[in-house]
């Protein structure tokens, strides 16, 4: 059974960050709702420990998330956080209250407990990362303060050994500026629950391959590859386990970037993938047709996709399993303000119902990180890892308006100038995602000695981490201006150039 530390989930906006924070210190963590823990199933389930984490919610509000605390500690360590913490010391009859101001920022510890583990290695004065509206008021009976900062006296407590291994800090150890956070993480998770700190990408491919030839057997495997890294990096993984049972199908709707279908396909088969490419451009063109309205392009694209998919896939007629790239943060339970567990897991339009397969997803407990460092040891060249996301849908949801043939091949054009400029000045590894978008606008412009009236194009490039929030990446200017001037001078039928500075929210990354 595979070790791990689960974190349960009171719907902070950080409880993802302290489950990679876990994953970065080698030791395998799950995230799961607050009220879906196995309670006394810990040895069965490998947990070797527990974190709480944070809330928007307050610990006396009238619908606040609970645990059962008597049936939770003395079994293994646990770690409560902000919320988490102050859940623990209201259960115990501690007091929280609404702080006077919010404590938000960077706060120093000014008292540290020399004897606590939870603090080993943290010198005094150490930067913490404070971010709640209550605070804990007195702790309960028998609880110590082991740490204090000038506002926070009881910023960090230790429960009583009675109670079995019990503690709780009132800052964010898990988010960057909390300076000695990967240090308290590492305290509690390796000192004191004992973790081994083998989860690696190495250990993670030799488990799933053995684990995958056990689930398959013989069975044939069909994927569908869109080019980005989740697929690609679960093909090569299955490949690696099923080999030639493996069947990978690569559609081309025409929508791709310039010349990316033949350098992908051609980077799939040095990979020793069994790919079949389908250029399927003239039926999603047709269907396009007249199209304007985003989300008709977008259902009638998806709508395509699943009926050029469904018919390559039939001809594999013993086909018993569909794989996708799934990831983790595609399959973590979030939950709602109201405590209803949402799931945001979408596979490929009820296909594997349609097609009586079953679904397979090697990498549906990886962090998007973790599927890059996997990439990388299974032997996967680096522009494949590092490739920027694309929306499934591609160009057409950056050609507003009518998607045609024409517009597709100028969007092509200025998109690989813009991206081939990021290679080249050193900037494509610091962008989240980045494209150009061909706008329905046309201005008057003058070349040479002649009046042009050509299209406008919107450049857009964003740094985000996993896409729900982003900021538009502050790129130098004179590297827009001479983006600017190659993609006018050498696109034919475009004479403007603009730079979208929207952040998400309010505006999303992609534009349709
Ligand atoms: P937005 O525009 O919602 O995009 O801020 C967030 C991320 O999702 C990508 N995106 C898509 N990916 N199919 C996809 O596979 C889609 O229909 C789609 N729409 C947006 C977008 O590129 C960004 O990374």
């Amino acid at each position: 059974m595979q070790e791990k530390i689960v974190i349960l989930d009171f719907g902070s906006q950080t409880t993802q960050l302290i489950g990679r924070r876990i994953r970065e210190l080698n030791i395998y963590s799950e995230i799961i709702p607050y009220n879906k823990y196995p309670y006394g199933k810990e040895k069965e389930e490998g947990i070797i420990g527990v974190i709480l984490s944070g809330s928007p919610l307050s610990v006396y509000d009238k619908d606040a998330f609970r645990i059962d605390f008597e049936k939770l500690t003395g079994r293994v360590p646990v770690l409560g956080i902000c919320y988490g913490a102050q859940l623990t010391a209201y259960n115990y009859g501690g007091s929280v209250e609404s702080a006077p101001s919010r404590e938000y920022g960077r706060a120093h510890l000014e008292f540290i407990d020399p004897e606590c583990p939870l603090f080993h290695g943290i010198e005094k004065g150490a930067q913490v990362w404070m971010s709640h509206g209550d605070t804990i008021t007195a702790l309960p009976e028998g609880f110590e303060c082991v740490a204090s900062t000038s506002h926070v006296t009881f910023a960090a407590f230790q429960a009583p050994e009675t109670m079995g291994q019990l503690w709780g800090v009132q800052f964010h150890p898990e988010v960057f500026h909390s300076t000695c956070g990967m240090q308290l993480l590492q305290n509690f998770a390796v000192d004191i629950c004992g973790a081994s700190r083998s989860w690696s990408a190495e250990s993670f491919i030799e488990t799933t391959v053995a684990e995958l030839r056990e689930q398959l057997g013989n069975d044939r495997v069909i994927l569908g590859l869109s080019g980005g890294v989740d697929s690609s990096v679960a093909a090569v993984l299955l490949n690696r386990a099923i080999g030639k049972n493996l069947t990978c199908i690569f559609v081309d709707h025409g929508m791709l970037r310039k010349n990316e279908f033949t350098d992908v396909l051609r980077d799939y088969e040095c990979l020793g993938l069994n790919v079949i490419g389908v250029d399927a451009s003239d039926k999603f063109f047709a269907d396009l047709a007249g199209v304007t309205d985003p989300e008709r392009k977008r259902k009638i694209i998806g709508a395509d996709f699943i009926e050029v998919f469904d018919a390559e896939a039939s001809k594999i007629t013993d086909a018993r399993w569909l794989a996708q790239g799934t990831i983790y943060p595609d399959c973590i339970e979030s939950l709602s303000i109201t405590g209803t567990v949402i799931k945001s897991h979408h596979n490929v339009g009820g296909l594997p119902e349609r097609m009586n397969l079953s679904l397979c997803e090697p990498l549906r407990l990886l962090f998007k990180d973790e599927v890059r460092a996997v990439g990388r040891a299974l032997g996967m060249p680096e522009h494949l890892i590092k490739r920027h996301p694309f929306p499934g849908p591609g160009l057409a949801v950056r050609i507003l308006g009518e998607v045609t043939r024409e517009k597709v091949e100028i969007l092509q054009n200025a998109d690989h100038i813009f991206i081939q400029g990021l290679r080249d000045s050193g900037l494509y590894d610091q962008v989240w995602q980045a494209g150009v978008i061909l706008l329905p606008v046309q201005s008057v412009g003058v070349m040479g000695d002649e009046r042009t009236y050509e299209r406008a194009v919107a450049l857009r490039a964003v740094t985000s981490t996993d896409a729900m929030t982003a900021d538009w990446a502050h790129l130098p200017y004179e590297f827009l201006a001479k983006v600017s001037n190659e993609i006018i001078n050498k696109v034919k039928g475009v004479n403007r150039v603009c730079y979208d500075i929207s952040s998400k929210p309010p505006a999303t990354i992609e534009w349709e």
